[in-house]
């Protein structure tokens, strides 16, 4: 198989956090006086903390000095970290850690790319750091998806090339930038909602090296 390495998105692919993200813009789209929809938040699944507060603000055509934005993006963390704080590892998305399990023991290498400042708390609470041989995140970073960083630097840590890793996303900021790094990508989600992956599926559940070794051999 051409694949060497695995490299994984977290929100969404390996948990659902999407929720508590949302959760936590609506408080604040609610306190200056906007709605924030469900849809609207698929906008900002893969996007930086600081470029979701854009987009949000931008939906409530709302414009604010650099000193405010830095408080309503604390304001909105500090919710996200009281949600992420109850987080068990009951929430891991179904078929994860068996198939995390089956690339180890088949000597495949793992590693986590996410844009998150927050990834090591929930890999924490959710119990599955000792899974990823690398943990690249959002404080290691300092080119946001769809720029290939976070995933070139996990292939250097793994000490793998580029062509020999396949990533994992579930946003197109995500697929943009693993193929901007020159890597495999199977999207996690609906075929109508991203394009530009080598396949899609619906979540690890039926997902296994076979089938790996079936698409990448
Ligand atoms: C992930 C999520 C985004 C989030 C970003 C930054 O990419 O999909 O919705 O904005 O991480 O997360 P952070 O925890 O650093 O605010
Ligand atoms: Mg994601």
């Amino acid at each position: 198989m051409k694949i060497k390495a695995c490299l994984f998105d977290l929100d969404g692919v390996v948990v659902d956090t999407a929720k508590y993200h949302y959760l936590a813009w609506k408080k604040i789209a609610d306190d200056l006086g906007f709605d924030f929809s469900e849809l609207d938040n698929e906008r900002l699944k893969g996007v930086s903390r600081m470029e979701s507060l854009d987009i949000l603000l931008e939906i409530g055509k709302i414009k604010v000095d650099l000193r405010t934005k830095e408080e309503l993006a604390d304001t909105k963390n500090s919710l996200y970290v009281s949600y992420i704080q109850k987080m068990t590892p009951e929430e891991i998305l179904p078929g994860v850690i068996r198939f995390l399990d089956e690339l180890r023991a088949n000597g495949i290498l793992i590693a986590l790319g996410s844009a998150s400042k927050n990834a090591m708390t929930i890999l924490d609470k959710i119990d599955i750091v000792q899974k990823f041989d690398v943990v690249i995140d959002g404080n290691k970073v300092s080119k946001a998806k769809p720029d290939p960083e976070v995933f070139l630097k996990g292939a250097i840590e793994l000490g793998v090339e580029p062509h020999e890793c396949l990533v994992f996303e579930d946003a197109q900021a995500g697929i943009d930038a693993a193929r901007n790094g020159g890597m495999y990508i199977i999207g996690i989600g609906k075929p109508e909602n991203l394009t530009n992956a080598d396949y899609i599926i619906p979540g690890f559940a039926t997902m296994n090296l076979d089938q790996l070794r079936s698409w990448y051999s």
